[in-house]
């Protein structure tokens, strides 16, 4: 489920480097001092549009920043960019973290270090970025916050992302409708919440949205959580780890469960469901006499997909990724080529020093009814999920 592939030291480069490219590097780097040097002069800050380069236009490379490769997505969220990147005529610089802060920062810190026309970010840790992103801002390198927001600095121009809010209102109604709480409400149903890792900005959309449509639920008694557990932090799953969400099923299945079934999981992403799942499977789950709850999830993984199919998993939010990556390439090039990127939220993504202005795209839920939208999609081939 995660296998974890070192991630090489040097940067890995995409495409040929054009000696042109590198030339125009170095005038960007020397312009960018000049900048800052004639800014340091005045005793000012750049504002506005005045903080990018003076040299709009293509060329020069673009710094992608990803957390790990421990999932699907963010390997193919990097690649499709760097694909992109290089057909709008950059260089890509395609790094991952590990999952590691420390590891991430120097990257991107490599990446400033490099001359890089601009950052495009999916942070490990939201909260982590404010010194290197002030390096950043220092060399006049705009920022693209890349399905995360990072949070706490003022130095992220742009943030592209899916509705995060609506990721986890799917999630919900999935549970009300699949445990059909609008007819059924006499009974009472339990469930065990999850969620995501506690620096992701996302994870408390992702609940907040669930909340939203669980809680009348919660109130009337139609749902109940054995374990009490019911507070978004006694949820979290650090680094969104499903062996972490594994052990934590196990325990709460065996300090609270008994010879009661546990009828529904809120989970918030892929990983996390194959973990859960995993600790039902040795609980005794996955069989006619005990079947397997309704247990929610994200990001349409492989693996995952598989498993909705299998009858395990029962259903995860379909977030297009291409299409993620598009858009985050669409508003760098505007960026670099000196347009107005495309924005269509410019309210709700308050990273604590400003409001990001952000382009969400649309979420899909997914159950076995619908996995076909997949393969329509061209996101899997049929071959794939067989
Ligand atoms: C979140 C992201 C999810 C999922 C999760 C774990 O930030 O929005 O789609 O990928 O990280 O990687």
């Amino acid at each position: 489920m995660h296998t974890r592939t070192p991630d090489p030291v040097r940067p890995r480069r995409y495409g040929t480097p054009d000696p042109r490219r590198r030339r125009r590097g170095v005038a960007a780097l020397t312009a960018a001092a000049l900048l800052v040097v004639s800014l340091a002069a005045c005793g000012q800050e750049a504002k506005g549009g005045s903080r990018y380069r003076p040299d709009k236009g293509k060329g020069g490379t673009v710094g992608l920043a990803m957390p790990t490769k421990s999932s699907e997505r963010w390997i193919a969220d990097g690649k499709n960019m760097a694909r992109q990147f290089e057909k709008a005529g950059y260089e890509a610089d395609l790094q991952f973290g590990d999952d590691k802060v420390e590891n991430q920062v120097a990257q991107v810190e490599n990446m400033i270090a490099k001359g890089h026309r601009l950052l495009v970010i999916a942070a490990i840790d939201g909260s982590a970025l404010t010194d290197v992103l002030r390096r950043a801002k220092d060399a006049g390198i705009p920022v693209i916050s890349y399905d995360r927001l990072i949070l706490g600095t003022e130095n992220v121009d742009y943030y592209a992302s899916f509705d995060n809010e609506r990721v986890g209102r799917l999630q919900g109604q999935y549970l009300v409708d699949k445990l059909r709480l609008k007819e059924k409400k006499d009974e009472t149903f339990d469930i065990e919440l999850f969620a995501g890792s506690p620096d992701d900005n996302n994870t408390r959309y992702f609940w907040n949205g669930a909340m939203k449509v669980l809680r009348p639920y919660f109130k009337s008694g139609q749902l109940r959580v054995r374990s009490h557990q019911t507070k978004m932090n006694q949820a979290t799953t650090l680094r969104w780890d499903g062996g972490t969400a594994q052990k934590r099923m196990d325990d709460l299945i065996s300090k609270n469960y008994g010879s009661e079934d546990v009828d529904a999981v809120l989970s918030p992403y892929d990983g996390i469901s194959i973990g859960i799942i995993s600790a039902l499977k040795s609980a005794g789950y996955g069989t006619k006499a005990k079947p397997y709850p309704v247990v929610t999830g994200q990001d349409a993984e492989l693996a995952s997909v598989k498993s909705i199919l299998a009858g395990n998993q029962t259903q995860t939010v379909y977030k297009d990724t291409r299409k993620l990556a598009r858009q985050a390439v669409q508003m760098g090039d505007a960026v670099l080529t000196g347009k107005k990127p495309e924005v269509n939220d410019t309210k709700t993504y308050d990273n604590g020093k400003k409001v990001v202005p952000s382009y969400l795209l649309d979420p899909v839920s997914i159950d076995k009814s619908n996995v076909q939208r997949l393969v329509e999609d061209g996101y899997y081939k049929a071959g794939q999920l067989t």
